[in-house]
């Protein structure tokens, strides 16, 4: 997978969705975009379906992660994230992740885990409490295997992923200073837009809270997410001055408008009084219209085809299996339990 303009480097990308649902422009801003751009940088590149992880806090629901594994490969196919580029994989059917947990767990505290922001803002999302399943709560620990396993360097992941990489780096220098060096420093890639909010101005656009525009929206549902959106409550009449902070319009505008001129010219006229929501609002659907329905049509094309679809997924999974063989036969020794 070689090839004359990629950057001869050590650095190996990874990246990984949980499949519970559909991806949003969150995950595109956050990630999607940066895979794009990495694998056409380096030659090592996987993406992984982390099935396993999603079923942290859906064991009861398989049905829901089993559809959504080609739901999410879709999403990412449908973007440009390549197959001859990228090895795609499914977490679950690479056993040695699993076993790497097993060590890893000895090497993190409860008290530790309880800290993780990221850890602590999803339990209390969710309403866990206490009655947290315990794979939940060590999640971190399976996605520094996720990533460790395949000595993966570079991490192209959402702003709220990154407590859970900086615990991953303490695993594997925990790891390293007990057992010998194995691991790689992890380095964090976040998306230029690094949190998007939801079309109702909360902090996160999150399928869980409804407030998601979806890769695969018609411009239907595109139409009618927009012309529901936040904006500046106190801007009633199209004559007021209305305000651009917190506007979620002009927050989307800044992230997916090429022409950069025109929406400081909007902004302006804004704020002064004189320009209505709807006219900023119909700018803001055509140009997430623009963005999204190439990938919809796309997805709609590969969507015709799963069984391709779950042979890419094979394919790649026998190539990820190899490397983590070969990683966990490392693991074993440096850990002296190469026994025969
Ligand atoms: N936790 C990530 C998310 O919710 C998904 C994920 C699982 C991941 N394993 C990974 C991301 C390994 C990067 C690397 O988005």
């Amino acid at each position: 997978m070689t090839s004359k303009n990629k950057e001869k480097t050590e650095k190996i990308v990874l990246t990984g969705d949980r499949p519970t649902g559909r991806l949003h422009l969150g995950h595109y801003v956050g990630s999607i975009s940066n895979r794009l751009m990495l694998q056409e940088k380096y030659s090592s590149c996987y993406y992984m379906v982390a099935d396993a992880q999603a079923l942290t806090d859906n064991a009861e629901n398989p049905d829901k992660i089993r559809s959504n594994v080609l739901e999410v490969t879709l999403d990412n196919l449908a973007c440009g994230v390549d197959p001859s580029k990228t090895v795609f994989f499914i977490q679950s059917e690479v056993s040695e992740i699993a076993e790497l947990t097993v060590f890893f767990l000895n090497l993190v505290t409860l008290a530790r885990l309880k800290r993780n922001p990221t850890v602590k803002d999803e339990m209390k999302q969710k309403g866990f409490g206490e009655d947290v399943p315990v794979g939940f709560l060590c999640y971190p620990v399976s996605q520094a295997a996720d990533i460790l396993f395949a000595k993966a360097n570079l991490i192209p992941v959402g702003a709220d992923q990154l407590p859970v990489l900086e615990q991953a780096n303490e695993i594997a220098h925990k790891f390293n200073s007990l057992y010998g060096a194995v691991f790689p420093k992890i380095e964090a890639l976040i998306g230029e837009i690094a949190r998007l909010p939801g079309i109702d101005g909360k902090a996160k656009m999150s399928k869980s809270l409804g407030n998601a525009i979806f890769l695969s929206d018609s411009r239907e549902e595109i139409e009618k997410k927009v012309m529901q959106m936040y904006t500046d409550p106190s801007h009633i009449h199209a004559s007021d001055p209305g305000k651009v902070e917190g506007n979620v319009v002009f927050i989307y505008l800044d992230a997916f408008d090429y022409d950069k001129k025109e929406v400081a010219d909007l902004k302006e006229k804004y704020q002064k009084g004189g320009l209505g929501d709807v006219v900023i609002k119909k700018r803001l659907i055509d140009v997430l219209d623009n963005l999204i329905s190439p990938i919809r049509e796309k997805r709609e094309y590969l969507a015709k085809d799963p069984k391709k679809i779950m042979e890419i997924l094979e394919e790649g999974t026998k190539q990820a299996c190899k490397i983590a063989k070969e990683t966990l036969k490392e693991v074993r020794q440096a850990m002296k339990i190469d026994y025969f």
